[in-house]
């Protein structure tokens, strides 16, 4: 792969010597290092992150947007408007599973798509990607561009270049939500319209996968609605939530919010100790697998994000007690969270403790707490520490040691960490 130019040109602080980086402690500097380092990955012809899947591009789209809102580097802010507006119109084109939500797409066709989303034995996620599909596409660099060579300095495109939200969507619903949260972030850093409408048709499309058969509420893991899982439920909330606040009609994302929330709780996801599994079984019962970091975080940024739109003092205390559960879970004794799968864990896994972090920090912002910030810095503090090679690249274990490769899902997923210590500083 050959290094981006994009990085010389946009953060030249790529540049600073390692030297200097391994002593750098101020975290807005640490997380604008690893930002000129995941820069190797973005492909500008798939808009995209080579080395990485489609819905891990998504979150890495999202850690951009909440770098954006919280460094005003203007280096950075003109980086997150062109990845934005280049991503928008090249990356549905990699979509690896399109038109499968379209009722008249036959099955046969769908299945030869190569995509498929899969539950391991071991209660472990699993993607397939077709052959040849965009993690491994030809680096193509970002001033080949079109809208580079028009000189249009990251000017949003224009509306009819936008694909529409079905072109985004390919079967699995949490996919689809990950998309619209990137696309919320987007709007938040740009004030663009185009964004916002993207992730609104995305959720639209997504309330069709309402109501599982448990308890008649609640939504599809996929397209084959096999499986009520807790991911793709937790961004159901949260992406209404975030839409309540921003969307005109706020009413209907506030009444969808609330009710993902209420059929959430009555569902049993939620264990006895306070953190949550994977999903519901055949008998519509908490199915006692996995508590992925993930699925303690997302529900967090949900739950401060409905607060704000209907207040209720009952959403912050969920969130706090999830939160504290979490912490006290997936902890190891340096206060460094691992996902069970640690340290070998697959291309999906590989995402999660990130967004843990990044919602951890969500909710900070609205209940601030001791506890917050001690997690948020020492997994911060570890990362930059024990999981970081000469390149400024951060691998999967956040404990460390590096274990190489890096890649664009782990380099992302260990920002996320990077990216929360700037506010808890
Ligand atoms: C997806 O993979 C699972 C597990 O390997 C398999 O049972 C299922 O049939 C596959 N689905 C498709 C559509 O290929
Ligand atoms: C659920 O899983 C945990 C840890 O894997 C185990 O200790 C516990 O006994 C299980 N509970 C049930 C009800 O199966
Ligand atoms: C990224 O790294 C993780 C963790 O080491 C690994 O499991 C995953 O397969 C890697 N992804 C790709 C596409 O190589």
């Amino acid at each position: 792969m050959r290094p981006s130019t994009f990085i010389s040109f946009c953060l030249s602080i790529a540049t600073i010597p390692n030297a200097y980086s391994q002593s750098t402690t101020d975290p807005t500097k640490r997380a604008e290092l690893a930002l000129s380092a995941l820069q190797i990955w973005y492909n500008a012809g798939t808009g995209l992150w080579n080395t990485c899947g489609w819905w891990n591009s998504a979150n890495v789209l999202t850690m951009i947007g909440n770098f954006a809102k919280r460094d005003s580097n203007p280096q950075l802010q003109d980086l997150a408007k062109r990845i934005f507006a280049n991503t928008i119109v090249q990356a549905p084109a990699n979509n690896p599973q399109p038109g499968v939500e379209d009722e008249s797409t036959s099955k046969r066709d769908v299945q030869g798509s190569g995509y498929n989303k899969s539950i391991s034995q071991d209660g472990e996620y699993v993607t397939e990607f077709p052959e040849n599909w965009a993690a491994s596409s030809a680096y193509v660099d970002v001033k080949d561009l079109p809208f580079m060579k028009a000189g249009q300095d990251g000017t949003p495109v224009s509306a009819a270049a936008v694909p529409q939200a079905s072109a985004w969507l390919d079967g699995f619903y949490d996919d689809d939500l990950w998309w619209a949260l990137g696309w919320i972030g987007a709007y938040d850093v740009t004030k663009n319209m185009e964004y916002l409408q993207l992730a609104e048709g995305i959720f639209m499309a997504v309330t069709k996968a309402w109501p599982t058969g448990c308890g008649n509420g609640g939504i599809w893991w996929s397209w084959e609605k096999n499986y009520a899982n807790a991911i793709a439920n937790e961004l159901f909330l949260s992406t209404a939530a975030h839409l309540a606040n921003r969307a005109e009609n706020k009413d209907f994302y506030v009444d969808w919010a609330q009710k993902e929330l209420q059929w959430f709780l009555s569902s049993g996801m939620i264990n006895d100790r306070g953190t949550i599994n994977d999903g519901l079984n055949d008998d519509c019962k908490n199915n006692n697998q996995t508590t992925w970091s993930y699925n303690q975080g997302v529900i967090l940024g949900g739950l401060v994000e409905l607060n704000r739109a209907a207040p209720d003092p009952s959403h912050l205390q969920l969130a706090s007690r999830i939160a504290k559960a979490a912490i006290a879970e997936l902890s190891d004794d340096k206060g460094v969270i691992h996902d069970k799968c640690g340290p070998y864990c697959g291309g999906d896994a590989s995402q999660f403790k990130g967004i843990f972090a990044r919602n951890l920090q969500l909710l900070h912002e609205a209940a601030p707490d001791d506890a917050y910030v001690k997690c948020i810095q020492a997994n911060a503090d570890s990362i930059w520490a024990n999981d970081r090679d000469d390149g400024n690249r951060l691998s999967i274990d956040w404990a460390g040691p590096f274990i190489a490769p890096a890649n664009a899902s782990t380099h992302s997923s260990a920002m996320d960490a990077l990216v929360a210590a700037i506010t808890v500083k």
